[in-house]
C-alpha cells in the first residue's frame, strides 16, 4: 500500500482532495464530502494530518474548557475526538457536508451539530455567540470565500479568538492568490473589527506541506 492509499479506501487521498476542490457548487462539495465521510479518518490519519491535534493545542491556549466554541467546517469531527477527552463541554459543529457531521455527532464530543453552508451570510448562526471559532483546513479552493471572516467576526463575541490553521498550499490559488486572503485578514485589522495575537507556521502539517495558524482577538 503506497504512503497515500487509505486502509479502507481504493482511493487515494489525492484523489479525494482533487475531487473536493474542483467546483465552486455548495452542493457538489457537500456530495463529495457526504461521500468521502466513511474513510475520511483513516485517509487523513495515514497521512499524519497534524490539523487537529494542532487545532486542540490552540484550544487549549485561548479557550476555557466550558466556553461556547465553535468547529467552524468540522467535517467528521476529529478535531471532537480530541477537545473530549482533553474535558472540553461546550463545542458546536458546524459543516455543510451531513454524512459528515452524523460522524461528528457519533463521537459525543459536540453539543449542537449544524448543517450550514458557511458564506458572508449563515442565518443559522447567531451574532456574538461564541467564545472561540476554531477552523481547521477550510479555507481550500472552493471551500471558505475570503470574505468568511466577516461572519467569523460576526458570531464571535468581542474579547473571543478566532483561531484559523490553513495549509499554505492552498494560499497560491483560487481567489486566495496574490495575497488575497491575507488582504482580508488584514482588513478587518483596519477596520478595527479585529487584532492579530498570533501567527505560527506548522512544518509537515499535512504530508510535507506546511501549515499556518492565525489567531485573532475580536474587537
Ligand atoms: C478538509 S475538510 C476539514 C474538516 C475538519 N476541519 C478536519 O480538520 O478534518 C473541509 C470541511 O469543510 C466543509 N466545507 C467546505 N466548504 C464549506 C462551506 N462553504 N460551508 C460549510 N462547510 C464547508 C466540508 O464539508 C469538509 O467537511
Amino acid at each position: 500500500m503506497s504512503e497515500q492509499q487509505s486502509s479502507q479506501s481504493k482511493r487515494t487521498v489525492a484523489e479525494w482532495i482533487s475531487d473536493v476542490v474542483a467546483k465552486d457548487d455548495g452542493e457538489y462539495i457537500s456530495n463529495c464530502y457526504d461521500k468521502w465521510a466513511k474513510t475520511y479518518d483513516a485517509d487523513n490519519t495515514a497521512v499524519n494530518f497534524k490539523g487537529p491535534k494542532l487545532g486542540l493545542q490552540f484550544l487549549e491556549k485561548y479557550a476555557g474548557k466550558n466556553d461556547t466554541i465553535l468547529d467552524c467546517g468540522s467535517g467528521t469531527g476529529l478535531l471532537g475526538e480530541l477537545t473530549k477527552p482533553a474535558g472540553f463541554t461546550n463545542i458546536h459543529a458546524v459543516d455543510c457536508s451531513q454524512a459528515s457531521l452524523d460522524i461528528a455527532g457519533s463521537r459525543g464530543a459536540y453539543s449542537k451539530l449544524i448543517k450550514a453552508f458557511i458564506t458572508n451570510n449563515v442565518p443559522e448562526l447567531k451574532t456574538d455567540t461564541y467564545d472561540t471559532l476554531i477552523t481547521i483546513s477550510c479555507f481550500a479552493p472552493n471551500h471558505f470565500k475570503p470574505d468568511v471572516v466577516n461572519e467569523m467576526c460576526r458570531v464571535v463575541k468581542p474579547g473571543g479568538h478566532v483561531i484559523l490553521l490553513i495549509n499554505t498550499i492552498w494560499l497560491s490559488e483560487w481567489v486566495y492568490k496574490d495575497g488575497k486572503l491575507g488582504e482580508a485578514f488584514e482588513q478587518l485589522v483596519q477596520d478595527g473589527r479585529w487584532t492579530r495575537v498570533e501567527k505560527h507556521l506548522e512544518e509537515n502539517f499535512y504530508r510535507t506541506d506546511t501549515g499556518v495558524v492565525h489567531v485573532f482577538r475580536i474587537n
